[in-house]
């Protein structure tokens, strides 16, 4: 840190460029000591079934060993991080979830409908699109009340289907997306069909009529306004999120460091 022999500063002394630059070097002399690789999944987004060679890496970095714990170039997170602090490390994007919590808020709904709201595409902004009901729905299973967590999976067939007798209609949206000719595979019809027998029906049907209207970008709602539902309504392990044993924990923890070798 500074030219050998320069007093270091000590942490009050740092300005906020300082502590920047230590950072980063601290950054470099982590990445310095090891190899991160890639997990097949990042190469298959890139269209390459493809695996890195190990023996190749380790003879290309000679004195290196691969990462086993956190990737120094992502945000540090905490020793013992809870929910918010992956909102704030992790989640690529925040608004939407914000907006559709706001939303429910602003209807009135309970505190579980609002938590379904705020989390209901974790999946998405910090993992996977693909099917990112059901990862979402089993990363908070262990943490939240039946109703959060069933709500938040069955939406993911839910939002295909209308049901204007609550107020839901086909989004136009998806229109854009999709194609006017995309019609739901057998297994989201499926799902639906064993939705509207479900007595979450109603709390997951809820989330997609929050979320159609959860996609201004100028819209700025505040994190820290949801803090007490949350804590509430999530029951946050006392080991950290992604360090307890809950069935689930291992999908915190990758998140958490994607680019452990093992
Ligand atoms: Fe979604
Ligand atoms: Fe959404």
């Amino acid at each position: 840190m500074g030219p050998q022999g320069a007093r270091s500063k000590s942490a009050s002394e740092m300005t906020l460029s300082d502590r920047a630059d230590a950072l980063e070097e601290q950054m470099m002399h982590e990445l310095d000591k090891i190899i991160t690789t890639k997990s097949v999944f990042a190469n298959l987004g890139d269209g390459e079934v493809t695996i890195e060679d190990s023996m190749a890496l380790l003879e290309k970095h000679p004195g290196k060993h691969f990462n086993m714990g956190p990737d120094p170039r992502l945000p540090r997170m905490p020793d013992q991080p809870t929910l918010l602090d992956y909102f704030k490390c992790r989640f690529a994007s925040t608004n939407h979830l914000l907006q559709s919590a706001a939303c429910a808020v602003k209807n009135g709904h309970s505190e579980k409908v609002v938590l379904a709201c705020l989390l209901h595409d974790i999946a998405v902004v910090s993992f996977i699109r693909c099917d990112h009901g059901y990862w979402g729905a089993q990363m908070i299973a262990p943490y939240v009340d039946e109703e959060v967590s069933e709500a938040i999976r069955m939406h993911q067939a839910l939002r295909f289907f209308p049901d204007e007798s609550m107020g839901y209609s086909y989004p136009d949206a998806y229109l854009r997306y999709f194609g006017s000719d995309y019609t739901p595979e057998p297994y989201i019809v499926e799902e639906y069909k064993r939705a509207l027998n479900s007595k979450y029906y109603e709390t997951s049907r809820l989330i997609c009529i929050n979320d159609i209207y959860a996609f201004d970008p100028d819209a700025k709602v505040d994190l820290d306004q949801f803090e007490d539902i949350i804590g509430r309504n999530f029951r946050q392990p006392k080991e950290g999120l992604g360090w307890d044993h809950s069935p689930s924990a291992h999908m915190w923890r990758t998140i958490m460091w994607p680019t452990r070798y093992l």
